[in-house]
């Protein structure tokens, strides 16, 4: 990478972030595309997203990846929200418009093109169970219902939570329990539960004995430390979590958080330089880190 006066600088904010794999994904994008872009990563202090925002428009950064915990806040802080964006309060991607600062959510749209480009299953006419409530949850909700999903049932530990995701996908929508996980077509986990698991034994945010063949099971949030389910398997398999472990012991089919993760900045990506998003090439660096 040769950076030049010229070169833009996009950024995550996010709290921890030095784990994050936006900057590995977003700098091998750059580079294959051939644009003039470099990406970094900051932790502004908890409440301060501001101070990010006031330094995309005061030094013309090229666009912010918004994660944990400031996604809600700098929804607040933008000069206009996406559809998405507003629908779901919460923004992960920043980019400008027209000299205006504008807030994206594209963590939905990441989830289905995951689904349909990755795993080649569309959820149009399929009933669906989403565990979890909160703002992944509540994406992958609405992204669901927007595919025309047959049904959208919302299983959480909070009800009032899941009351409120279940709504985002409209008439499709329903608060669900665990009983409606057998006739899934698709079950999606959006609880943080496995998340950092070390072994497959790991805690699961279901009862997997209700998990059969023919049925996708997602888990969106991606494991960094590889389990090892299987050594001989592709870095992607061997990443995957308790509960896709437990999936794939059962015949169903593990589809890993690490797709929607690349898409989502793969449509951050467009947003900001205009040009398609070398997926290809994102992927083969998050798997060249990982299997390290
Ligand atoms: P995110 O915005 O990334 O989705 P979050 O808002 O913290 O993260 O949501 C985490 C989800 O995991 C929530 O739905 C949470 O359940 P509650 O709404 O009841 O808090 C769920 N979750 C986390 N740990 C859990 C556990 N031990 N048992 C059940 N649900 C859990």
């Amino acid at each position: 990478m040769r950076l030049t006066g010229a070169t833009r600088v996009a950024a995550v904010i996010g709290r921890p972030i030095r784990h994050s794999l936006s900057p590995v994904l977003l700098n091998a994008a750059f580079e294959v595309a051939g644009c003039d872009w470099v990406f970094v990563a900051f932790a502004p202090a908890e409440g301060d997203a501001r101070a990010a925002i006031d330094a995309l428009r005061g030094l013309d950064l090229g666009g912010l990846s918004v994660t944990m915990p400031f996604k809600d806040e700098v929804a607040g802080l933008v000069d206009r929200l996406s559809p998405d964006a507003a629908a779901l309060a919460a923004v992960n991607c920043v980019a400008w418009d027209d000299g205006q600062v504008v807030g994206h959510n594209t963590d939905g749209a990441g989830f289905l093109d995951s689904l349909r480009l990755d795993a080649g299953w569309d959820p149009a006419g399929k009933a669906c169970v989403v565990l979890g409530g909160g703002g992944a949850a509540r994406a992958v909700v609405r992204a669901l219902a927007r595919a025309g999903a047959g049904e959208v049932a919302v299983v959480n530990r909070t009800a009032a939570k899941a009351e409120v995701a279940a709504a985002l996908a409209g008439d499709a929508g329903r608060v669900g329990a665990e009983a409606d996980l057998t006739a899934a077509d698709l079950v999606v986990n959006a609880t943080s539960i496995g998340l950092g698991a070390t072994d497959v034994d790991g805690p699961l945010p279901l009862d997997p004995d209700r998990l059969r063949a023919g049925q996708v099971v997602v888990d969106v949030v991606y494991q960094a430390s590889p389990l090892q389910h299987d050594a001989s398997l592709p870095p992607p398999a061997r990443n995957w979590t308790p509960l896709l472990c437990a999936a794939a012991a059962r015949g169903a089919t593990p589809v890993d958080g690490l797709g929607m993760l690349i898409h989502q900045a793969g449509h951050a990506f467009e947003l900001w330089t205009g040009q398609a998003a070398p997926i290809d090439a994102m992927r083969a660096a998050a798997n060249g880190l990982r299997a390290g």
